[in-house]
C-alpha cells in the first residue's frame, strides 16, 4: 500500500461528533438532529470546564466560592463554573425541556413548544470538587431523558422517571487526559479530547467491563459505621473469597473511580453510613448514569435492594446507596444479601 494512503488511512479519526451523528441515523432517526444538536452542547460545556481546570493554579478558580448549595455543601469556584457552563451551552438548544443540575435546588425550564422542547437533563457539573485544591482528577456527570408530552403542574414529578427510561448518559473524567464516556443504549464509547485541536477522538471503540477484576473502591474509613453485610462482604474481597487477591483503590471521585472500575473491572461501592444512611451519592445526576452505562458495558449496578435503574425516583436531589461494578462482583454482593452470610 503507498505510503501516503497508509499515512492517511492511519490518520482516519472519529470524533464524537461524528460518531453521535451516526448514532443518531441508525437508532434516533426521528430525532431529526435535535439530539446531536443536544449532545454537542455537552460536549462544548465540558471543553470549556476542562480549559479552567487545566489552568485551575494559574487562574483564581481554586478555592471555595463562598457560597453552599442545596446539597447543603460549600461550593467550589469550579462548581459554578461548571454549572454556569452546561446551563448556558444547554439553554440554547431548543431541544431541552428541563434542566436538573446538582447546584441548583429546583429544576430550570425553558418555555418551548411542545414539539421542540423534547428532553429532561441532569446533571452534576462538577463531581469530585473536594479534590480539585489537590489537583487530583474530578468529572462532569449528565443523563439524558424524553421529557413528558406536556410539562404542566408540578415540573418536579413530571420529570422522576427511572433509569430505565434514559435514552442517553456519559461523563467526562477531567484526568491525565480528558475522556468523554457515553451510552445511547447501544454500547457504551469512549472519546479522549485531543487538546491540540480542542476535539474529542474516539478512542474506546465498543468499551465492556471485565466480568471480575482486582480492586474495590470504598471509603475504608467509614467501614465500621456500614451495615453488617457490606462489612461481610468487604471480608470476602479482603480474603480471597472471589478466587484472587483485591487492591483498595479510593480517588475520592465518583467519576475517578468508575472510570477505573469499567477500564479495569472490579467493584465501587458507596454504602449507607452513619452520616449519610441512604448513601451519599444522588441517584438522578450520579447513580442512575453510571448505573446504565455500566449495564450498557457488562457490568450490574444496584442499591442492594434493586437494580439502580429500576428506582422510582420521589425527589430530583435523593440520595443512594451503589454498589456498581463487574458481573462477578455485583453478583457476589447480591448473593451476600440474600443469604445474609458471607
Ligand atoms: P460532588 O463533588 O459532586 O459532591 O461528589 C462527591 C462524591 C463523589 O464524587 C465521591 O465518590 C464521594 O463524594 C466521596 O465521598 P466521601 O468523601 O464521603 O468518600
Ligand atoms: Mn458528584
Ligand atoms: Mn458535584
Amino acid at each position: 500500500m503507498p505510503i501516503e494512503r497508509q499515512r492517511a488511512e492511519s490518520q482516519i479519526v472519529t470524533t464524537a461528533q461524528q460518531h453521535i451523528l451516526e448514532q443518531q441515523e441508525m437508532h434516533f432517526p426521528d430525532a431529526g438532529g435535535t439530539f446531536s444538536w443536544l449532545l454537542s452542547g455537552i460536549t462544548l460545556a465540558t471543553r470549556m470546564v476542562q480549559a479552567k481546570i487545566r489552568q485551575a493554579g494559574l487562574l483564581d478558580v481554586l478555592g471555595s466560592a463562598g457560597e453552599t448549595n442545596v446539597q447543603g455543601e460549600t461550593q467550589q469556584k469550579l462548581d459554578v463554573y461548571a454549572n454556569q457552563a452546561l446551563l448556558q451551552c444547554l439553554s440554547l438548544r431548543d431541544s431541552v425541556a428541563v434542566l436538573v443540575s446538582e447546584e441548583n435546588e429546583e429544576p430550570v425550564t425553558f418555555d418551548r413548544a411542545v414539539q421542540t422542547g423534547k428532553y429532561v437533563i441532569f446533571f452534576d457539573p462538577l463531581d469530585g470538587s473536594s479534590n480539585i485544591d489537590v489537583n487530583v482528577s474530578v468529572g462532569t456527570i449528565f443523563s439524558i431523558f424524553r421529557g413528558p408530552a406536556k410539562l404542566e403542574g408540578d415540573i418536579k414529578s413530571a420529570v422522576l422517571q427511572p433509569g430505565s427510561k434514559q435514552v442517553a448518559a456519559g461523563y467526562v473524567v477531567y484526568g491525565s487526559s480528558t475522556i468523554l464516556v457515553y451510552t445511547a443504549g447501544r454500547g457504551v464509547f469512549g472519546f479522549t479530547l485531543d487538546p491540540a485541536v480542542g476535539t474529542y477522538v474516539l478512542s474506546h471503540d465498543n468499551l465492556r467491563m471485565p466480568q471480575q477484576g482486582n480492586m474495590y473502591s470504598v471509603n475504608e474509613a467509614q467501614a465500621h459505621t456500614f451495615p453488617e453485610v457490606y462489612q461481610k462482604y468487604l471480608c470476602r474481597l479482603r480474603t480471597g473469597a472471589l478466587g484472587r487477591e483485591y487492591s483498595s483503590r479510593y480517588v475520592g471521585s465518583l467519576v475517578a473511580d468508575f472510570h477505573r472500575t469499567i477500564l479495569k473491572g472490579g467493584v465501587f461501592i458507596y454504602p449507607p453510613t452513619k452520616g449519610y444512611p441512604n448513601g451519599k451519592l444522588r441517584l438522578l445526576y450520579e447513580a442512575n448514569p453510571l448505573a446504565f452505562i455500566a449495564e450498557q458495558a457488562g457490568g450490574l449496578a444496584t442499591d442492594g435492594q434493586r437494580p439502580i435503574t429500576e428506582i422510582q425516583p420521589h425527589e430530583i436531589h435523593q440520595r443512594t446507596p451503589l454498589v456498581v461494578g463487574s458481573r462477578v462482583e455485583v453478583e457476589d454482593f447480591l448473593h451476600c444479601l440474600r443469604n445474609g452470610t458471607a
